[in-house]
C-alpha cells in the first residue's frame, strides 16, 4: 500500500480484535519509536510504546475496546512549533501502521491521563500530547464507536477551497488534497494554507487546545503527498497574510 493509498483508506478504528499485533510489526514499531525522526529542526518529541490491554489500565472510558497496545506522544514544549512537530512525528507512524494494515485511533481527550503518565513517565518539562491506539480492526464497530463517529461528523471534510487559497498555483493541489483528509480532534480541521510565489504558508484557526497538534498531523499528510524539493521555514512577514489565524510555518519550494 502506498502512503497515498494509506491516507485514502485510513479512518479511526475504535473496536479492535483482542489479538496481539504481529510480532514483526511490533519489533519494527519499537525500533521506529526508539528515536523517531523529528520533522522540524530543534524539536524533541518521543513516543512511548505501551504494550498491554487498555481496558482498566489506560482507561479509555469505553470508547475503545479490544486494543492491546497504544503509543503515548510525549514532547518538550520548546516553542510554538513543538506541538506541530509532535503531530507530524506521530502521524508518520500512524500512516506507516495503516500501510501495515493496522487500525489506529488518536485520542486527545478520552483516555486516563494519570494512567498514561504512570506508564510513560514524562520529565517535568515534557507534556503528554495524546495517545494513538492500534491493533487489528474488528469486523464491525460497536454502537458506542458509531455514535462517536456520528458525533464528530468523522467522514465529512471541508471543501478544498474553504481550507486552501492557492489561486492558479495548482502545483500544490495533490499534497493539499491529502492534507484535507487528515484526522483531527472532533474533526475540527483547523489547518489552512495560502500559496504565494514558490511558498505555501500554513495557518491554524484554533491554536489553543489540540489545534497545533492537529495542524502537525495535517502537515504530515502534506509532506507525504509533496514531491517538490524544498524546506520548512518560518517566513518573517507571513503572519500578516492572514492575521485572523495563527501563522504556523511555510514550505518553500526550491
Ligand atoms: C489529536 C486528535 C485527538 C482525538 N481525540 C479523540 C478522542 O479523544 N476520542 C475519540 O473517540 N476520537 C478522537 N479523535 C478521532 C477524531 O474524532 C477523528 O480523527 C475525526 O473525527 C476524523 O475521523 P477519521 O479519523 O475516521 O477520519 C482524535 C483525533 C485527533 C487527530
Amino acid at each position: 500500500m502506498t502512503v497515498r493509498e494509506a491516507i485514502e483508506v485510513r479512518k479511526s478504528v475504535r473496536t479492535y480484535k483482542k489479538e496481539a499485533v504481529d510480532s514483526e510489526i511490533m519489533a519494527r514499531l519499537r525500533e521506529m519509536c526508539r528515536e523517531p525522526r523529528q520533522c522540524l529542526p530543534g524539536q524533541q518529541a518521543r513516543i512511548v510504546v505501551i504494550e498491554r490491554g487498555l481496558e482498566g489500565r489506560v482507561g479509555t472510558y469505553g470508547i475503545i475496546s479490544g486494543a492491546q497496545c497504544c503509543l503515548a506522544l510525549v514532547y518538550r514544549d520548546v516553542d510554538g512549533l513543538s506541538a506541530v512537530n509532535a503531530g507530524m512525528v506521530m502521524e508518520n507512524i500512524v500512516l506507516w501502521l495503516t500501510q501495515q494494515s493496522q487500525g489506529t485511533c488518536w485520542l486527545g481527550g478520552t483516555f486516563s491521563r494519570s494512567n498514561v503518565t504512570a506508564a510513560a513517565s514524562p520529565a517535568p518539562d515534557e507534556r503528554i500530547a495524546a495517545i494513538v491506539v492500534l491493533g487489528i480492526a474488528a469486523d464491525r464497530e460497536r454502537l458506542v464507536a458509531r455514535v462517536m463517529q456520528k458525533f464528530a461528523g468523522s467522514r465529512r471534510r471541508r471543501a478544498f477551497d474553504d481550507l486552501f487559497d492557492i489561486g492558479d498555483n495548482r502545483q500544490w493541489s495533490p499534497a493539499l488534497e491529502l492534507m484535507r483528509l487528515a484526522p483531527s480532534a472532533l474533526n475540527g480541521q483547523p489547518w489552512r494554507a495560502v500559496a504565494e510565489g514558490n511558498a505555501i504558508h500554513f495557518f491554524c484557526t484554533k491554536p489553543e487546545g489540540l489545534g497545533l497538534l492537529d495542524t502537525g498531523i495535517g502537515l504530515a499528510h502534506f509532506a507525504a503527498g509533496n514531491d517538490k524539493p524544498g524546506k520548512w521555514e518560518t517566513v518573517g512577514n507571513a503572519a500578516s497574510i492572514r492575521p485572523e489565524w495563527r501563522y504556523v510555518i511555510s514550505f518553500l519550494a526550491e
